[in-house]
């Protein structure tokens, strides 16, 4: 049972069918989608978001939580982590701030590192990975101060604007993290 977790700007709670309206308005806008995860390429009419939605949230080896705003109680954001694995205790973490507005306020770096936390509290995972695109300094940037470290390049692994560019892997591991 997931009990929400709050931040000092930001809190996380399970994303629900009903977050469908923001995710609708965020698709829309192409600085938003265009360094996030390949499948929010591809997400375009209010069908294919409620399919997504419908889908994501009987996933059993991913953790989906909505990001809100602490002062408003508004939905900002999407952050979670995929690809789980009991067996080598490990999972890929991902973040979406939709709304622009709320970004280079702290907020990305605060929700990695409380995602972070709950998967090697919580879940007792052993190692977080995640991949972003070398383009997205801000990015980089929130992940490095959230405790992630530089694990190598895939070349040429994403394709944005007629182009390729590399992405970065970057991993943290439980060891790497003050669990008291
Ligand atoms: C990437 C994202 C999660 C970052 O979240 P955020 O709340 O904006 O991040 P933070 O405010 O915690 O930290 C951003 C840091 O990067 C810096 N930064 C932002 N843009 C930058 C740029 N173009 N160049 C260099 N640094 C930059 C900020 O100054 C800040 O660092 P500082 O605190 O030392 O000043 C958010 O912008 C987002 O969701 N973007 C759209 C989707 C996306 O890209 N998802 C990630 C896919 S891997």
């Amino acid at each position: 049972m997931f009990k929400t977790i709050t931040g000092n700007k930001a809190s996380l709670r399970l994303i629900t069918l009903n977050d469908a309206t923001k995710y609708k308005q965020w698709v829309k806008d192409e600085e938003v989608t265009k360094y996030s995860l390949s499948k929010w390429q591809k997400l375009y009419t209010p069908q294919q978001i409620n399919d997504w939605l419908n889908k994501i949230v009987l996933e059993v080896n991913s953790i989906n939580l909505a990001v809100i705003d602490k002062h408003s109680g508004d939905v900002i954001g999407h952050a979670g982590i995929s690809a789980i694995s009991q067996a080598n205790r490990s999972g890929e973490y991902f973040i979406f701030i939709g709304e622009k507005s709320f970004w280079n306020k702290g907020i990305g770096t605060e929700v990695t590192r409380l995602v972070v936390d709950y998967g090697f509290r919580a879940l007792h995972l052993h190692r977080i990975m995640l991949t972003v695109s070398d383009l997205n300094a801000g990015g980089v940037r929130a992940y490095l101060k959230a405790g992630f470290k530089h694990e190598g390049i895939m070349r040429d692994a994403s394709f944005r604007d007629g182009n390729f560019h590399n992405k970065i892997v970057m991993s943290i591991l439980e060891t790497e993290w003050q669990l008291d």
